[in-house]
C-alpha cells in the first residue's frame, strides 16, 4: 500500500515553512522561505500578503520534493499561522487593498485609547476573553476602513474581504473559500468566546460591516480542497500558531502548559472545557476545537524574547551569531546585578502596558559583556515567571512542568535558568516543530489519518529535561529586583 503523509504549512511572522509528517509524527521533509518586513514609520510593521502567498506556492512543492512524496500521497493539509495580522483583499481580483498590518504594529494606539472611552468598552473582556489592545485584529481592520479611501463603502457592499493569514492562504489555495477557525477568529475581538460566532455588539462597537468577515469553523472543519499547489488535497485544519503548538505538544489535559520561544514567547495552559476568566492579565482563548466542544486555554503572550537576542546581534553588535549569547553568558555565574526589561513595544502579559519602554538597570563598572548576555537571557526567564505566576493564580492549578519549543529552546543555559526561576522541570520534546506538528495532527484527525488524541500522545517523547537547582532564596530575591525594574519601565511614554 502507498504510504500517506500529512502536510503542514506554518505561516509565521518572519518566514513560512512547509513540513511533511508521517504516521509516527516523524518529519520527513521541509522547506522554508522568508518574506520581507516593512517598517514605514516608527511602530508600524507591514508585510506583503501576495509575497507571502508566493512563498507558500514555492515551499509546498519544495517540501514534497524534499520528502520524496507525491501530492497524491498527501492525506490532508493543516495550516498554522501568525495570528492577528490583518489583510483586506478584493473579492473579485484577489488583490490586497494595501500591505498587511502585522500583529506587532501599534499604529492603532490612539484609536484604541478613544475606543476605551466608549460605552461598551468594559464589556470587551467579558465577551472575548481579551483586553482591548492594539495587539488584536479588530482595531487594525477599523483603522483600514477609516484610512483607505472608499474602503468602508466597498466593505459594506461586500466587495472586499477581511482575513488573518490562514483565511488569506485558504482563499488562495481553494480559489475562493472565505473561512477562518475559532482560534484565529477568537483573536480579532469580534468573536464571542461562548457562542463562537461573530458578535453583533462587538461589530457595532468596532463599527465593522459583517459582510467582510469569513465564516468560522472548528479547528478541524470544512476548509475546502486545494485547487492549486497541492490540487485535490483537503485542508483539514487551521489554527493560530500558538494554539497549534499547544496541540503539537499534546497538552490535552487541564494544567498542561507549554511555551514556544520565537521572536516573542507564547505560553499556553490548557484549562479544559471550562472557560477560565483571567483576573491576572492573561488572555482567555480557545486552545483548539477538534470535536463538538472547544478546549479553552489561558495564554500569556510575551512580546520580546528571541528578538532581544536578534537586537543584541544585529543592532548592538555584541554577538555575531545568536548561539554566541549562550557562550558569552556562560562566562559568568550571575547577572552581576543587572536587569534588562525588553519593553520595546510596551509590555504584554501580564502587565499590558503600552507606555513601558526598554530599560537596562543595575549597571556598575563591574558589569561585563557576559553579565549583559546573562541579563538578556534572564529577561526571557523572568517574563516567563511573570506569566506562569499569573496562570497559577487564575487557573487555580499549578503548572507542574513546562514543555518548550521554538528557536530559543535550543539554548541549554536559558532552559536551565527557566527551570530554576520557575522551580519546575522544563522539557523539550524530540520533535520541536510543534507548531507544524500541531497543524498536521489536527488535519490528520480531521481525515481519520490519526484515530484519536491518545495515539498522538504516544508520539510525544522527551529529548531533554532541565530540573530546577535548589537556590530558591537567591532566585526569589532576584525576581523581586526584576519586578522593581519592570515598575521603573512602565509609564515612560507620556
Ligand atoms: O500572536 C502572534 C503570534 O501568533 C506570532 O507568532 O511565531 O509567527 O512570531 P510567530
Amino acid at each position: 500500500m502507498t504510504q500517506r503523509y500529512v502536510l503542514a504549512i506554518d505561516q509565521g511572522t518572519t518566514s513560512s515553512r512547509c513540513m511533511v509528517f508521517d504516521r509516527h509524527a516523524r518529519l520527513v521533509g521541509m522547506a522554508q522561505r522568508t518574506h520581507r518586513q516593512h517598517y514605514p514609520r516608527s511602530g508600524w510593521v507591514e508585510q506583503d500578503a501576495v509575497e507571502i502567498w508566493r512563498t507558500v506556492e514555492r515551499i509546498v512543492p519544495a517540501a514534497l520534493r524534499d520528502a520524496g512524496v507525491a501530492v497524491e500521497q498527501v492525506a490532508a493539509i493543516g495550516i498554522a499561522n501568525q495570528r492577528e495580522t490583518t489583510v483586506v483583499w478584493d473579492r473579485k481580483t484577489g488583490v490586497p487593498v494595501r500591505l498587511a498590518i502585522v500583529w506587532q504594529d501599534v499604529r492603532t494606539e490612539e484609536l484604541v485609547e478613544r475606543l476605551r472611552e466608549l460605552p461598551g468598552a468594559q464589556r470587551i473582556r467579558e465577551l472575548t476573553g481579551l483586553p482591548l489592545a492594539t495587539y488584536f485584529a479588530a482595531p487594525r481592520l477599523r483603522w483600514l476602513l477609516d484610512s483607505v479611501d472608499g474602503l468602508r463603502e466597498r466593505a459594506e457592499r461586500g466587495e472586499v474581504l477581511f482575513g488573518t493569514m490562514e483565511s488569506w492562504l485558504i482563499w488562495n489555495l481553494t480559489g475562493g473559500e472565505h473561512v477562518t477557525d475559532v482560534t484565529n477568529a477568537g483573536r480579532t475581538l469580534l468573536m464571542n468566546l461562548t457562542t463562537r460566532r461573530w458578535d453583533e455588539e462587538l461589530l457595532r462597537f468596532f463599527d465593522i460591516p459583517r459582510a467582510v468577515l469569513p465564516r468560522i469553523e472548528s479547528s478541524t472543519g470544512d476548509f475546502g480542497t486545494a485547487r492549486t499547489v497541492a490540487p485535490g488535497v483537503r485542508i483539514g485544519a487551521a489554527l493560530g500558531d500558538q494554539h497549534a503548538a499547544l496541540f503539537g505538544q499534546t497538552c490535552f489535559a487541564p494544567g498542561e502548559t507549554e511555551c514556544t520561544y520565537g521572536t516573542g514567547g507564547f505560553l499556553m495552559m490548557n484549562t479544559g472545557t471550562e472557560l477560565v476568566r483571567s483576573e491576572h492579565g492573561l488572555l482567555t482563548t480557545i486552545g483548539y476545537q477538534v470535536g463538538p466542544e472547544p478546549v479553552y486555554a489561558l495564554e500569556g503572550p510575551i512580546a520580546v524574547t528571541g528578538s532581544l537576542v536578534q537586537w543584541l546581534r544585529d543592532i548592538v553588535g555584541l554577538i555575531a551569531t545568536a548561539p554566541e549569547i549562550e557562550t558569552l553568558a556562560n562566562t559568568v555565574d550571575d547577572n552581576g546585578g543587572c536587569y534588562l526589561v525588553p519593553a520595546f513595544s510596551g509590555l504584554y502579559a501580564p502587565h499590558w502596558r503600552s507606555d513601558a519602554r526598554g530599560l537596562l538597570i543595575g549597571l556598575t563598572s563591574y558589569v561585563t559583556k557576559g553579565h549583559l548576555a546573562r541579563a538578556v537571557l534572564e529577561a526571557t526567564a523572568w517574563q516567563t515567571r511573570d506569566v506562569v505566576e499569573a496562570m497559577n493564580a487564575d487557573a487555580g492549578l499549578r503548572a507542574t512542568s513546562l514543555r518548550v519549543a521554538g528557536g530559543m529552546a535550543t539554548n541549554n543555559l536559558l532552559m536551565q535558568i527557566i527551570a530554576d526561576v520557575l522551580d519546575i522541570p522544563v522539557t523539550r520534546p524530540l520533535v520541536t516543530e510543534t507548531v507544524s506538528l500541531g497543524a498536521a495532527y489536527a488535519a490528520g484527525l480531521a481525515v481519520g489519518y490519526w484515530p484519536d488524541l491518545q495515539g498522538l500522545r504516544r508520539n510525544w517523547r522527551v529529548a531533554a529535561q532541565w530540573r530546577p537547582c535548589p537556590a530558591r532564596t537567591v532566585r526569589d530575591a532576584e525576581y523581586e529586583q526584576w519586578q522593581r525594574a519592570v515598575q521603573l519601565s512602565v509609564g515612560w511614554v507620556r
